[in-house]
């Protein structure tokens, strides 16, 4: 009841509409639509400051709003008796990733080596600090580690322009690191001792200009193939944040900016990828794109990101069947649950891409993978999956045993994995996973269900750690339809009373904090996706909602603003200080959840051959376009859906149906009457699940719905 009235409050003269591939031509009235407004990417590739931070300079320096307004040189002076280092901020605006450059008009005044500049950069103010808040050297070793986290330039005489490339000036001094992702710059005219005599810390510099050159996809309005737009702002706008979060993650892999890891792979050098993170995490990781790869699917045309990272990974499958995460480490970084979201994220690409030809090319493997890997690590007496030991997952949680999270994942895998079959029409396969995943999701039930808190355990064991209940595993056994709605309503009832925080819902309750410091505080985007997928698919939309606003209101309104963080910790900060990824792909899931759930559309068959357009309300050449528009209530409620698809395509148009039959109201498709409840039934209308469905075939505009009680 609660659910209708909140809904109709955020639908009432909405208009939801997604291009689920190009061409956006025919329904845009006006020069420039509306959603455009929404749109975060640079205008081009040269971004500029948009601010000086006043309260943050210090020392001598001139003219400091030159670096925004282009009002002439900004110098940076420091005599030999003064203890100020002239020091200014410069603010993007917003988050940014890519390569410093400086225009200098030269030095002036030195004796004992050039004058020094030293950068720090921070995504934000808060670790804005005597180093970035994160940079690549940190990551390195030996012979990689060429900074202490502050990027050194020993400024030359004449006017030159600068950029940012990893290395050193002089052999292994006067360094920086490169690449990076971050808001702010700091800018001082300063040097290392350990610099010397190259540089000084004395002496003047001019600088005309300070620019980033953008890494990442930039996601000018022209290069969206889906967009979104809705009356409630917030909810449209942090789509276009999530999109941007992705878009500064999607770069090609090169040798000077990734990982320090031992994560640089000859296969991977060259290919347009999805890192995890822009600043940092800059190396493509399995799990991370069960939630990455919808987002760029839903935005961009640019579905090799997410299939050129699980080509190179499955091409480094180890002989027992095991996938690596990531090419860190060499491929050996030892994670238990992200080979299951290659199987998972396989089926994701097949459904948005059409791509079975991908699929087919490694069948083998991933049959490898289900059928002698994960068989190896299963309890005999359950069937429940037993982590290997040694083995991490996504947060490194030492839980070791029978957690439900991974037997959650591997009934969802198991589950797409049998689809997979199916369209490569291998039923031989689909009925054993299928078979399996029966017996894994029954043990599940019997196993985790804890009947006092009314949720799933995390895991079933004594010691430490065995009292908690976790996000993921509760979520996913929902998705995966290990739960009934019975059991369902009670996991998602206890995750937003146990773990609900302003800021979202944490990924464990009170007991996980014996398995991980402050994870009662923690929020996870990522696995937070989960849930709130959970609660659309299971019908508890207005929750969903909720815990999308929470989630994402707090990191849009939080520096650095706009940009989704990794992890959210203690008190709504960030959970690993100034380490934290401020722009993470993983949490992006706003992208998916807003376009399946909320604009209702999923691809039936792979490519989208088939369709389903199922709005949770509450002509195009190529293109899938929805839109649909409730107004008014009761018997003055009117509700349309349209819907146009590509010719040769054909799929379905649900609508809610409160089986209200003597109200009079009808289902109409094209002003003809399909459905009334009583008797009348055309072009195949079905009633399920409180939604009437009817089939429809692309290649034209269809409405379906009423305008009023018995009004077509
Ligand atoms: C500050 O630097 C400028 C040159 O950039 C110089 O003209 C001026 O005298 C300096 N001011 C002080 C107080 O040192
Ligand atoms: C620096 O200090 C010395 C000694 O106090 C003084 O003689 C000199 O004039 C000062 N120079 C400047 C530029 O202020
Ligand atoms: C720089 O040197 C010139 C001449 O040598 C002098 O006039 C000027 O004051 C100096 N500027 C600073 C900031 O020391
Ligand atoms: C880091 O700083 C220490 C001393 O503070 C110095 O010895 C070392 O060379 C520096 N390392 C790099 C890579 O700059
Ligand atoms: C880093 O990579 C880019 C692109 O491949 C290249 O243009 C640049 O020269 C490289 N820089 C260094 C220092 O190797
Ligand atoms: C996985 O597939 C690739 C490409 O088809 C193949 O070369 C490789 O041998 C397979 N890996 C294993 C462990 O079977
Ligand atoms: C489909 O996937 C295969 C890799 O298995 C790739 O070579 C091919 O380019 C993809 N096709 C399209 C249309 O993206
Ligand atoms: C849901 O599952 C529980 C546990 O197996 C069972 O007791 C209950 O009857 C089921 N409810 C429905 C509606 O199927
Ligand atoms: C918590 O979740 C349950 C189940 O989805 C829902 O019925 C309830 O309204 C939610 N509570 C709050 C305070 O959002
Ligand atoms: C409802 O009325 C509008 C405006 O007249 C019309 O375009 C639409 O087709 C009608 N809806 C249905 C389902 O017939
Ligand atoms: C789409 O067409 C196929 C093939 O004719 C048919 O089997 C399927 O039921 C249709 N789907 C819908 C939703 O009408």
């Amino acid at each position: 009841m609660l659910i209708a009235s909140y809904l109709l409050h955020i639908v009432l003269w909405s208009l939801f509409q997604l291009l689920v591939s190009s061409s956006s031509a025919v329904w845009e009235r006006d020069d420039i639509p509306s959603w455009h407004q929404y749109v975060r990417a640079p205008s081009s590739s040269t971004v500029t400051p948009k601010k000086v931070l006043a309260g943050y300079s210090n020392g001598n320096v001139t003219n400091a709003g030159g670096l925004v307004d282009g009002s002439g040189t900004t110098y940076l002076s420091r005599s030999e008796n003064s203890s100020e280092v002239p020091t200014v901020v410069v603010d993007f605006g917003q988050n940014v990733v890519g390569l410093l450059t400086i225009d200098f008009v030269g030095a002036k005044n030195y004796t004992h080596g050039q004058p020094g500049i030293k950068l720090i950069f921070s995504e934000t103010l808060e670790f804005l600090a005597d180093k970035s808040d994160f940079s690549r050297s940190d990551n390195g070793r030996g012979d990689d580690k060429i900074t202490n986290a502050t990027d050194q330039i020993a400024v030359k005489s004449e006017p030159y322009t600068w950029t940012n490339q990893w290395g050193c000036e002089f052999s292994r001094q006067v360094c920086s690191d490169g690449l990076h992702g971050f808001r702010y710059v700091k800018i001082a005219l300063d040097a290392l001792p350990e610099d010397s005599p190259h540089t000084t810390s004395f002496g003047e510099v001019g600088i005309s200009s300070v620019k980033v050159q953008f890494y990442g996809f930039l996601g000018t309005p022209d290069t969206f193939t889906g967009t979104f737009e809705c009356s409630d702002k917030d909810l449209t706008q942090w789509w276009y944040d999530g999109s941007y979060t992705s878009e500064m993650c999607i770069d090609v892999f090169r040798a000077n900016d990734t990982e320090l890891r031992d994560a640089t792979s000859p296969s991977l050098v060259g290919k347009l990828v999805i890192h995890d993170g822009a600043k940092r995490d800059r190396d493509p990781y399995m799990g991370d794109l069960a939630v990455s790869a919808l987002t760029s699917y839903l935005t961009h045309d640019v579905e090799e990101v997410a299939r050129n990272v699980m080509e190179d990974l499955v091409q480094h499958q180890r002989s027992d069947g095991w996938i690596p995460p990531a090419s860190i480490n060499n491929y050996g970084l030892q994670l238990f649950d992200y080979p299951l979201w290659w199987v998972s994220c396989s089926y994701e690409h097949v459904m948005h891409t059409g791509n079975l030809s991908y699929i087919e090319s490694y069948y083998p493997n991933m049959t490898l993978l289900l059928d002698t890997y994960y068989p190896q690590h299963t309890s005999s007496s359950s069937g429940l999956l037993v982590r290997q030991e040694g083995y991490g997952d996504y947060a490194f949680i030492p839980r070791d045993g029978s957690a439900a999270y991974y037997s959650a994942l591997y009934v969802l895998s198991l589950t797409r994995a049998a689809a997979l079959a199916d369209f490569l029409l291998k039923p031989d396969d689909a009925s054993r996973w299928r078979d399996r995943a029966a017996t894994v999701s029954k043990s599940f039930v019997t196993e985790l269900w804890d009947p006092e808190a009314e949720a799933f355990f995390d895991r079933k064991c004594t010691g430490k750690g065995c009292a908690a209940h976790a996000q993921d595993g509760n979520s996913l056994a929902i998705i995966a339809g290990i739960a009934n709605d019975t059991l369902s309503a009670k996991a998602l009832n206890y995750l937003n009373t146990s773990m609900r925080h302003e800021y979202g819902n944490s990924f464990y309750d009170a007991a996980g904090n014996d398995l991980v410091e402050e994870a009662s505080d923690r929020v996870y985007a990522f696995i937070s996706y989960f849930e709130m997928s959970a609660r659309f698919a299971s019908g508890h939309t207005e929750s969903a909602l909720d815990l999308i606003r929470r989630t994402y209101g707090w990191m849009a309104s939080h520096d650095p603003g706009i940009t989704f963080w990794e992890g959210i910790g203690k008190d709504g900060g960030l959970y690993e200080d100034g380490f934290t990824s401020m722009a993470h792909g993983w949490s992006t899931g706003i992208v998916p959840l807003l376009s399946t759930y909320v604009l209702g559309v999923s691809a039936v068959k792979p490519g989208f051959d088939e369709w389903s357009v199922k709005p949770r309300t509450g002509g195009l050449e190529g293109g899938l376009r929805v839109r649909w528009q409730r107004n008014g209530e009761g018997s003055g409620e009117s509700y349309n859906v349209w819907v146009h698809a590509p010719k040769g395509t054909n799929g379905s148009v649900s609508v809610p149906w409160d089986g209200k039959e003597n109200e009079g109201k009808e289902v109409h498709v094209d002003g003809n009457k399909v459905y009334d409840g009583k008797g009348t039934v055309e072009m195949g209308a079905v009633l399920e699940d409180g939604w009437v469905r009817v089939g429809i075939q692309g290649g034209e505009e269809h409405v379906v719905g009423w305008n009023g009680t018995a009004s077509g």
